[in-house]
């Protein structure tokens, strides 16, 4: 991280946006800016109640928040339900407007208008009610990025189910732990989805998760890739069958602005993954107004963003935000340098893209594969740039920015979490001067702070400290899935009153923040949070393997790479073929993201001498470091240390 920190911090240029973006812009005064961020904090009430009154309520709220740390209640009393709001609402004057183009992978395409996507939710909801889900039931949903994501998505929303996607890379153990861990009842998957010109397996791994997860009753298969794969008579069912026979009349169920909408697994500094709840009022709000200000969203646009709807960036701004603006947005199967690395361009220069939402992990491999490959399409169709998931260093910065926006399209730097729901700090593209490196300004209605260990507010400009929130927003996740109690210790006890992100950040004097990374276990892998247990237990629950200790380390294109250091059991010999051993083990009990990239067998781990991991030497020796800095006098064996920077 101190690398990739010094690198982010030596940048001081400072970049305006064009005459021509701010004209055209939504908002791009900086005192409007000033007085709507200053009445979001002095009466959050009126500011918030504004906002929402632009949606639809069944049945008005009686107050707008209802705030005692640890718990907020947003549009107390109100009914709404977010699909009417994302496509009902639509049918007046965008009915025939593209609400999603599709690429798939192999190329094949599809358009589906706000009338067209409105009545496949209402098929698919009826097909969900049809088997039986009711409103709070969970389905989980095991697709890739086809148009069915969403569907399905929308139609749990239609109805009041709650959804859970689980990312399509992620292992069958992976999917089997979720849908245990949230008890659904249906999962919704397809025989399988294209992945740099290979089928990925969904219905075969959906079939080994079933065997540990007896909650799903039905399973409902899209047929994506014409796989030969088994259906299990009574449990599993055909998408394109049922659909046939699915009524298109579906009203939108009235839900009480609290109600769940989904539940997404993240990971976090323990073994075990999150289900991060998030509810509709709230939810709806605020993904809707940071869409439309940040991403500018203006009829015209078309809008693409490369996340998985598997991440919250997927669910937040290719689904929901996007649609509640009435937009198109572009959804694209598969790898984004697949067949070549001109992909991206080629699709924006096919479908017109306006503006592009992507992370800095992309950006870097772009950069590795060449400019001749942008240059080869016609980008003039892009006027703003957005990137999240990671710090991005000013070179991948400059780069997105000349090459790709010709110096024309802002940049937004997007800072967020699963948690936060919605984007929380960045600058309005038409409104602030943008600094390469810097995430920016509060959103409205955020309050950060940065503070130290002890929680004494940090007002020195440019020193680093931990990032907390210190007022409720619309959009914040409400509790972990089952167990309150670790929404409580994980995000409110370190700071009491007070949200902790587990970021480390620095403000400057100009109030502009600058994030530094995870502070906690976390690993962040081309822009994908990892929780460093999580990948250590996947390792140790391997035969040959007695303990292991994993950490980040830089690298050049993932941001951080995983190294695992891992003591064998006795008795073992051929060490690398041991290595690759485990890291496949690792892919098949989590998922290919979270392969490590080196595994370094060792005698012993450096503990405390009360037996804890010192995870900084590690750190350090991992990334080559020859001078190990900082204190090492609660080291128990000083010689182990040795060791390892040897090699041994
Ligand atoms: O460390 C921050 C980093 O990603 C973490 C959140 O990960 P996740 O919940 O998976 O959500 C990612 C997409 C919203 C944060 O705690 N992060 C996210 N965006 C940025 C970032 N770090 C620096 N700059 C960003 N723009």
């Amino acid at each position: 991280m101190t690398e990739k920190l010094e690198a982010v911090l030596k940048e001081d240029r400072v970049f305006e946006p064009s005459a021509a973006f701010k004209e055209a812009a939504r908002l791009n005064d900086p005192a409007q800016y000033e007085a709507m961020y200053r009445q979001s904090l002095d009466d959050p009430e009126a500011f918030w109640g504004k906002v929402a009154s632009e949606l639809h309520w069944f049945k008005p709220w009686e107050r707008v928040l209802e705030w005692q740390a640890p718990n907020a209640r947003w549009f107390v009393g109100a009914q709404t339900n977010i699909t009417y709001n994302a496509l009902d609402r639509n049918l007046a004057s965008r009915r025939t407007k593209a609400a999603i183009v599709f690429e798939g992978e192999p190329g094949d395409n599809q358009v589906l208008t706000y009338h067209d996507l409105h009545r496949e939710v209402c098929k698919f909801a009826n097909v969900l009610k049809g088997l039986g889900v009711k409103k709070g039931d969970r389905v989980t949903i095991y697709l890739p990025m086809i148009p069915e994501v969403a569907i399905a998505m929308l139609a749990c929303a239609r109805i009041g189910a709650i959804h859970s996607v689980v990312f399509g890379g992620f292992s069958a153990s992976a999917l089997a732990d979720r849908i245990k861990d949230a008890q659904a009842s249906v999962l919704v998957t397809a025989d399988g989805g294209w992945r740099r010109g290979s089928v990925v397996p969904l219905k075969n791994n959906a079939d080994e998760a079933l065997a540990e997860a007896p909650s799903i009753k039905s399973v409902v298969v899209v047929r994506r890739t014409g796989e030969d794969i088994s259906m299990q008579p009574g449990r599993d069912h055909w998408y394109h069958e049922l659909m046939q026979n699915a009524s298109d009349q579906c009203p939108a169920e009235p839900m009480d602005s609290e109600d769940p909408l989904f539940i997404l697994y993240t990971s976090g500094s323990t073994g075990k993954p999150k289900g991060v709840l998030h509810t509709i009022g709230g939810y709806q709000t605020y993904t809707y107004l940071t869409a439309k200000y940040i991403f500018d969203l203006q009829e015209q646009d078309t809008y693409f963003c490369t996340a998985d709807v598997g991440w919250i960036t997927g669910h937040s701004y290719v689904v929901y935000g996007i649609l509640l603006n009435g937009a198109t947005t572009v959804m694209y199967e598969g790898a984004p340098n697949w067949p070549d690395p001109g992909r991206i361009w080629q699709l924006i220069d096919k479908h017109g893209v306006s503006i592009l939402y992507t992370a800095p992990t992309a950006i870097r491999a772009f950069m590795k594969a060449g400019e001749q490959w942008p240059l080869k399409y016609r980008l003039s169709s892009l006027r703003l740039l957005g990137t999240v998931g990671e710090p991005i260093n000013p070179e991948a910065w400059m780069w997105y920015y000349n090459v790709i926006g010709k110096g024309r399209c802002p940049i937004v730097d997007t800072w967020w979490q699963t948690e936060t729901g919605g984007i929380m700090i960045t600058t309005l593209p038409g409104v602030h001067a943008m600094k390469p490196g810097h995430a920016g300004k509060p959103f409205f209605g955020i309050a950060p702070e940065i503070v130290d260990s002890s929680g004494q507010p940090i007002s020195n400009p440019d020193e680093g400290g931990h990032l907390i929130i210190r007022r409720p927003w619309p959009a914040m996740l409400r509790t972990v899935w089952g167990d309150p109690q670790r929404y409580v210790n994980q995000y409110w006890s370190q700071y009491p009153g007070n949200y902790f992100t587990g970021d480390g950040a620095r403000r400057d004097a100009e109030g502009y923040y600058l994030i530094m990374g995870r502070v906690d276990d976390v690993l962040n892998v081309s822009g994908h949070r990892l929780g460093t247990m999580e990948v250590e237990s996947a390792l140790v629950s391997h035969p040959a393997v007695a303990e292991s200790a994993v950490v980040g380390k830089p690298d050049p294109i993932k941001g951080e790479a995983i190294v695992a250091f891992v003591t064998l059991k006795a008795g073992h010999t051929n060490l690398e073929a041991l290595k690759n051993e485990l890291k496949a083990h690792v892919v098949k009990v989590i998922g290919a993201i979270a392969r490590p990239d080196e595994i370094r067998f060792t005698d012993a781990l450096p503990k405390t001498r009360s037996g804890k991991i010192m995870r900084r030497l590690l750190r350090q020796i991992a990334a080559g470091e020859t001078d190990i800095k900082g204190d090492t006098s609660t080291l128990e064996d000083r010689s182990v240390v040795e060791k390892l920077k040897a090699g041994e």
